[in-house]
């Protein structure tokens, strides 16, 4: 990993934040900015964002919707960030809202720079999909079509994580002209 950005590499999904930290409001934009400004197809931006700094009741009513698993290190974070993307809409009156069968893929992304930003800021994130998306979609009043995705804390990390990390090779994920055979 040598020859990558440092803050790609030195990126982990935190699970220690420190408690006592508060996200200033101006990295808060600056990390909501860097996901705006992402790409997306045809510049669709199909992603939304529920937003809680710790110590709101936004917040706390986002930590009850947790599974038990994410609560262990979540709640600590300075600030719960849930992500959504829009879903195809047909309402029979020729709906003028933007969809994209890329929604997927473009709300990732915007969650990727966001990540980048972070470490810019010297934050961490850890996402997380273990979390009760329905009463989320309903709790938080999402319309139909757009879909609950995934849950980012935020905040800063106060720990060195030192476990052993591992990811295939590019053998197995960068082929040529034929999938399965890497490319040269
Ligand atoms: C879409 C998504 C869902 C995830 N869900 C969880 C989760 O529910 N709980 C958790 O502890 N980590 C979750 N993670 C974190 C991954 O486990 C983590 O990114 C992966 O193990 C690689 O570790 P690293 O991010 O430190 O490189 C999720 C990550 C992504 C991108």
């Amino acid at each position: 990993m040598t020859d990558l950005n440092p803050l790609l590499r030195q990126r982990r999904s935190t699970r220690v934040f420190d408690p006592d930290h508060v996200v200033a409001d101006a990295d808060l934009a600056s990390l909501l900015e860097a996901a705006r400004w992402a790409p997306s197809a045809g510049n669709s931006q199909p992603w939304a964002f529920l937003v809680a700094p710790r110590g709101t009741d936004a917040h706390a009513g986002f930590v009850d919707l947790l599974a038990s698993s994410t609560r262990r290190w979540a709640p600590s974070a300075s600030v719960l960030i849930f992500t959504l993307h829009q879903t195809a809409y047909d309402d029979g009156e020729g709906s003028d809202l933007v969809y994209s069968d890329y929604a997927a893929y473009d709300l990732g992304q915007a969650v990727a720079h966001l990540t980048v930003q972070a470490g810019h800021l010297g934050l961490s994130t850890h996402q997380f999909a273990a979390f009760d998306h329905d009463r989320l979609a309903e709790e938080a009043g999402v319309p139909a079509h757009w879909q609950v995705t995934t849950g980012v804390a935020v905040g800063r990390a106060v720990e060195s994580e030192v476990g052993l990390r591992t990811r295939r090779t590019l053998a197995e994920i960068a082929f040529g002209a034929r999938f399965g055979v890497p490319h040269e």
